[in-house]
């Protein structure tokens, strides 16, 4: 069997997704609508896409577009055919039975359905016909969101599903659960259970919107947007149809009906158009008046729009026993939605799934959680767990926790994948350091450093961790969202508030002096990358001796966005890449003027494919699909480096102050062109100073200590400036970058 040519039948928001990520995976699909036009527009939106949808936009051609009355042919050749038009039975019926007719003998059928049973689905085809027919669910955004649920029947031919799993995950990079023919499957079942619980509680409890999102949150290792911030997003009516679609499902006897109950608050703001983001706004509502924009949330008792108050809990890293233990309304809501989570998730087993594990994963897969609810179990503790919870009937696996009160019941994560990932092999590694901003695990014989902070924001702390960590092979890897945001610029602006520039001084010396380590010392050093790779994440990963990084990144130098150049080395790290062309032995102000522009306009780059260009990436480093995989290939790099060498010293010809005249002059017209203001100029002028190699009037070769010493300078010339200190404000306090 080959996956070599797809069929998308559907170019809404999931077939649009779909189709972009066979694209990606370089498969040939057709997109087919009603008509040629909704598919060929469908073809422009994947295109314009923010965040794009495509890996390489260049690539667009190999989706064609087309309609299910002229161009059904095309499921004559496809190897497989995903279904992916709106949620109703008798469209999908009709679809299958003209799908079946044409097929090509033995190619694979899926529905994208997120709602609908497989045997609803498949209720009219033939056994021959219903073995080659499964659910593939994919997540929005489907470049994004790593979960897959497949959905199988006895019925199947297991060979061919696990051969569609494989593909899924090797080509389309996702992480694949294959799942029960159950309600809402995993990932939903649990995770709309958990909205509803966190937002019943809340409104039973008397918190605000906002203090429910600021606990159901980031201190519970949920993202940010809570609970009532992911209804706005997903669409208060979208999930009110959802809720029916479960409460019609599921037995009368599931607690799910306990907290899936029409709210009148909510059935008032779907009246009046309060749909959540895509609507007038939902519990959060942006309120535009006299040019200004303030953000409001819902009262939940009254219904009535305030101002949205900022809540601070003092809660830096996810510690759930010390959460549930706070003792406050906010630990007793935590505790309440927390522990009603694990009841419900354990009571779903075996019925949705025979591997508990399984269901942790598709909330961390597919609702991007830092851990799920077996994990939260974990976390507690089983006997803190049984101590505080009253009852749990009708729950086998609680029932038997009980009995044993097994502190260990949890066995090896993400089993529903062969691959050697970054998550199996933690907990087998040991923990040979840990600070607070990261930890540091010995496996054989390398270490492995995580970042731990938010965002994975870098610090002093972060440094200290990597500079302990290469007296072996070093992976720098971790499992939560971002590689690494960059600099801390909470940690920097403390010590700014204070006047206490000597410290930034120090802690960006040692930054340096940690990059430069990380590049020369005597072991290898890989950094595997994914998500965010911004600022110092960047710094720290292209003077690494290898990368390994997933194909979805945000690569970017931006340090111009809050009034600073890199000084972590990045400048000389990209203007040693660009000094290597072919271009540059030619001209010697090619280089410099290029990375000039790169850093300058801090110019991101949203995949790997966009990275290479820039030079953030080489050629020979890797690019994977399957975030999985980044903790394998890197290993395998250290496997294939025994007799690893560090590179040799870099020097820099740089033609001094003619180089900076010229930068100054690209200064000068933006300036002119309002492009960029009076800071923007004075960043530019610093940076301008750095790539030219500072104020020489002759030719001059720089060793790559002294390209660190005038980073470094600039640097603190800038973070002095109160423009400076902020912009640096404006993004702590937006999280946005000034471009100007
Ligand atoms: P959508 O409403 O955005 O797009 C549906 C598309 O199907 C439209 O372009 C429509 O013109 C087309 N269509 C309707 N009848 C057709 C027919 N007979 N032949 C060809 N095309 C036809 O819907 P969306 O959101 O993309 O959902 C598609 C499927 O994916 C549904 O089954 C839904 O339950 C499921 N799903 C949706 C998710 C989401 O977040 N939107 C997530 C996971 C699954």
């Amino acid at each position: 069997m080959n996956i070599k040519n797809v069929v998308v039948i559907g170019s809404g928001t999931m077939g649009c997704g779909i189709a972009a990520q066979l694209c990606n995976a370089n498969i040939p699909v057709t997109l087919l609508d009603l008509k040629t036009e909704i598919s060929e527009k469908a073809k422009k939106k994947i295109f314009e896409s923010r965040p794009p949808l495509l890996i390489d936009k260049n690539k667009i051609d190999n989706i064609k577009a087309g309609n299910i009355d002229e161009n059904f042919d095309t499921v004559k050749k496809a190897d497989w055919v995903v279904e992916a038009v709106v949620e109703r039975i008798d469209i999908k019926h009709n679809l299958y039975e003209k799908i079946l007719k044409t097929r090509k003998k033995d190619s694979i059928i899926s529905s994208n359905t997120s709602t609908i049973p497989l045997k609803v689905l498949s209720a009219k085809m033939s056994d021959k016909d219903k073995k080659d027919f499964c659910i593939t669910h994919f997540f929005n955004p489907v470049r994004y969101m790593g979960l897959l649920e497949i959905v199988s029947e006895t019925i199947n031919d297991a060979k061919k599903i696990n051969f569609l799993k494989n593909f899924c995950e090797d080509s389309l990079g996702k992480g694949v659960i294959i799942c029960k023919d159950t309600p809402g499957f995993l990932g939903n079942r649990v995770g709309v259970y958990a909205m509803q619980v966190a937002m019943t509680e809340a409104i039973k409890m008397k918190l605000s919107t906002e203090e429910a999102d600021a606990i159901f949150g980031r201190p519970m290792g949920i993202p940010k947007t809570g609970v009532f911030g992911l209804y706005d997003l997903i669409g208060i009516d979208l999930m009110a149809d959802v809720l029916k679609s479960f409460l019609k499902e599921l037995p009368k006897s599931d607690v799910f009906h306990e907290v899936a109950q029409e709210i009148p608050l909510v059935k008032n703001l779907i009246e009046t158009g309060y749909t959540g983001r895509k609507g007038k706004g939902g519990f959060y509502r942006m309120n535009k008046q006299k040019n200004q924009k303030i953000l409001e949330a819902i009262n939940l008792e009254t219904g009535e729009y305030l101002p949205s108050k900022k809540i601070d809990l003092g809660i830096e890293t996810v510690n759930l026993t010390l959460l549930i233990n706070r003792k406050d309304k906010y630990g007793e809501y935590a505790w309440s939605v927390i522990s009603q989570i694990i009841k419900y998730a354990s009571s779903l087993v075996p019925g949705i799934t025979d591997k508990f594990n399984d269901i942790d994963e598709a909330m961390r897969l597919g609702f991007n959680w830092a851990m799920g609810p077996f994990e939260m179990l974990k976390s507690i503790g089983v006997k803190n767990f049984f101590d505080r919870i009253d009852s749990f009937e009708n729950n086998k696996f609680l029932e038997n926790l009980s009995k044993t009160k097994d502190e260990s019941f949890y066995g090896e994560r993400q089993q529903y994948t062969d691959i050697e990932t970054l998550g199996k092999i933690k907990p087998k590694a040991i923990k040979v350091d840990k600070n607070k901003s990261a930890e540091i695990y010995r496996f054989k014989d390398f270490n492995i450093v995580e970042f731990t902070t938010k965002a994975c924001a870098l610090d002093y702390d972060s440094m200290d961790a990597l500079k302990n960590a290469t007296d072996k092979p070093l992976i720098i890897i971790n499992e939560s969202m971002q590689f690494s945001a960059g600099v801390n610029l909470t940690y920097t602006m403390n010590f700014a508030d204070k006047g206490d520039f000597k410290s930034i001084e120090k802690f960006i010396k040692y930054f340096q002096e940690t990059c430069k380590h990380l590049k020369y010392s005597d072991h290898p050093v890989i950094s595997a990358p994914s998500g965010l790779v911004l600022g110092g994440g960047e710094e720290v990963a292209i003077q690494s001796n290898f990368v390994v990084s997933h194909t979805n990144i945000v690569m970017g130098l931006v340090e111009t966005g809050v009034g600073l150049v890199p000084a972590g080395g990045g400048c000389k790290e990209v203007l040693w890449r660009w000094s290597q062309t072919t271009e540059a032995k030619e001209d010697p102000d090619f280089a410099p003027l290029k990375v000039f522009n790169i850093i300058g306009y801090g110019t991101t780059a949203t995949s790997t494919v966009e990275a290479e260009p820039l030079k953030f990436l080489r050629k020979e480093d890797k690019k994977v699909m399957n975030r999985n995989s980044l903790f394998e290939v890197s290993k395998k790099i250290i496997e294939q480096n025994s007799d690893f060498t560090p590179p040799k010293k870099c020097t820099f010809k740089l033609s001094g102050k003619p180089l900076k005249e010229k930068m100054i002059k690209v200064l000068e017209k933006l300036y002119n062109e309002k492009v960029i203001l009076d800071h923007g100029m004075i960043v530019g002028k610093e940076l301008a100073n750095v790539l030219s190699g500072g104020d020489t009037t002759i030719e001059k070769t720089l060793s790559e200590d002294e390209l660190y010493r005038l980073e470094l300078e600039s640097f603190m010339r800038l973070i002095e400036t109160k423009e400076t200190q902020e912009r640096i404000k404006h993004t702590l306090n937006t999280g946005k970058l000034l471009v100007n």
